[in-house]
């Protein structure tokens, strides 16, 4: 059957929209997303990372690993976490991944993780504070 007219318009309409959707997210993935494409051997090292068992923490934590990095991963839901380090594992033979509790929203756990990490660790060469950072802007008070 012929394509008709309204057909034929709604077609073309879809692909300029298609493009341009496509253009945008070239142009936002250009000048807007970064990689980290450092190759740093990182043995020796210990990082800890806050909320590192999902999104971008976890990215982290996946590719501080893959460098040979000793990971701590300090979380509120530590069978998340323990699920992320597997998944890390999985990616990563003999990654260094260690998970802790940690909630942010809690003094009382803060200090419990760091006191864990002191008597664990003898030096800490990265801290990666990712979880619970929001973007405001600069105020005075
Ligand atoms: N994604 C972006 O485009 C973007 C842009 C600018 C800045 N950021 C910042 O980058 C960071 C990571 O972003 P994302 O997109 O990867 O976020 P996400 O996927 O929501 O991950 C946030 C992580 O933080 C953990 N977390 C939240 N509240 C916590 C608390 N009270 N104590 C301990 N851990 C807590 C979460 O744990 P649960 O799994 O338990 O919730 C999760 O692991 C955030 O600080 C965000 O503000 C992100």
């Amino acid at each position: 059957m012929p394509e008709s007219a309204g057909e034929h318009k709604h077609g073309i309409f879809r692909r300029i929209l298609l493009t341009g959707i496509e253009f945008y997210t070239y142009v936002w993935d250009f000048f807007f997303t970064a990689e980290c494409t450092s190759q740093v051997i990182l043995h020796d090292k210990t990082v800890v990372i806050t909320g590192g068992n999902t999104g971008i923490g976890k990215e982290t934590a996946l590719d501080l690993a893959a460098r040979g990095a000793k990971v701590i991963i300090g979380c509120r839901d530590t069978e998340k976490g323990k699920k992320a380090a597997e998944d890390i594992r999985k990616q990563v033979q003999d990654a260094r991944v260690i998970i802790k509790e940690l909630d942010l929203a809690s003094f009382s756990s803060i200090r419990k993780f760091a006191a864990k990490i002191l008597k664990s660790e003898p030096r800490i060469h990265i801290l990666i504070n990712n979880a619970g950072n929001i973007a405001i802007t600069y105020l005075c008070s």
